[in-house]
């Protein structure tokens, strides 16, 4: 049995990545990621395990708009969202609002392993990473300079924007996620942000909302979406894909940009989307001009797109 393993850094218009390293950096980042992650498939690791591990990565890594390279909302703070899945049994975890947790797809794994609740936020979010043993980090370990010019430029333009959003005119979007199916053909979605630029302090996005910004089913695919989470929330994105999937038959392509198609048509939505489905097949959809995703489908070689 082969795995396949997807990743993405998030979306939007690339043209211009003021924020951001060169395009060459992205796509070392994205290869490397899907190598360390391929090699966890190989040893038999399970999709929920991987999805979590590639996504720490992304978390690590000071490029997207997630952990430590979260943007800033309108108090200068960092606020973060995330959530996996499990696509055997439907298991998720989540969390909302964190703050000073390197980690947010981890503790997210911690409240599905728990299994009590799937959602935890803020201050019960903190407490509960107590009560695991996770240890918290400095303000400063998150909030770089670069965030500090990117939300002062959001607050001069009155608006909030997504990460890669150029203030004017156009966008590149934030969030980080991965998706797995591994060696016994089980299904994992993962996704995780630092949110929107100068969004209002308690605004939760799509990213931590089970069938919004994430969905996984062994029967049918795993998801991760990137773009304005409110869209995504109202159209149930994630979900819907599914249950393309389900309902109409289609793979992972084909669900993909009809989900986008739907996105477009129903809420004029920003984003974009990666899919494995459960014979293994990885896609990419977006309403946006590029999507940073890579690849490796079915064992293959390691693919990188930014387009
Ligand atoms: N899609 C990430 C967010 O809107 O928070």
């Amino acid at each position: 049995m082969s795995y396949s393993l997807m990743i993405h850094g998030g979306a939007g218009a690339l043209e211009d990545l003021k924020y951001e390293a060169s395009e060459a950096a992205f796509r070392q980042s994205i290869i490397a990621i899907l190598e360390q992650g391929r090699e966890r498939l190989e040893r038999g690791d399970s999709a929920l395990d991987v999805v979590e591990y590639c996504a720490s990565l992304l978390e690590d890594d000071r490029l997207y708009n997630a952990g430590c390279g979260s943007v800033l909302n309108a108090e200068g703070k960092v606020e973060m969202d995330a959530a996996l899945m499990d696509g055997r049994n439907l298991q998720a975890g989540a969390v909302a609002c964190l703050r000073n947790i390197k980690n947010p797809i981890s503790l997210a794994r911690r409240v599905l392993a728990h299994g009590e609740h799937v959602l935890l936020m803020g201050d019960g979010a903190l407490e509960f990473a107590k009560f695991c043993q996770i240890e918290t980090y400095p303000d400063d370990y998150f909030i770089t300079e670069a965030r500090i010019k990117q939300l002062a430029e959001a607050q001069v333009a009155g608006r909030m924007t997504l990460d890669h959003e150029r203030i004017k005119p156009s966008q590149k979007l934030g969030t980080i996620g991965a998706v797995a199916r591994d060696i016994h053909c089980n299904l994992a979605a993962a996704t995780s942000t630092g949110g929107l630029v100068n969004k209002r302090w308690g605004r939760v996005g799509d990213t931590p909302i089970v069938g919004a910004g994430v969905f996984a089913d062994n029967e049918t695919c795993a998801v991760s979406a990137t773009g304005y989470g409110e869209q995504f929330l109202r159209t149930v994105l994630s979900k819907t894909i599914s249950d393309f999937v389900q309902f109409r038959g289609m793979d992972a392509a084909a669900a993909t940009q009809a989900g986008i198609d739907y996105l477009v048509a129903k809420v004029n939505g920003e984003g974009g989307v990666i899919a494995i489905d459960h014979t293994g097949r990885c896609a990419a959809a977006q309403s946006t001009s590029g999507l940073i995703r890579g690849w490796i489908e079915l064992g293959g070689e390691a693919h990188c797109k930014l387009g």
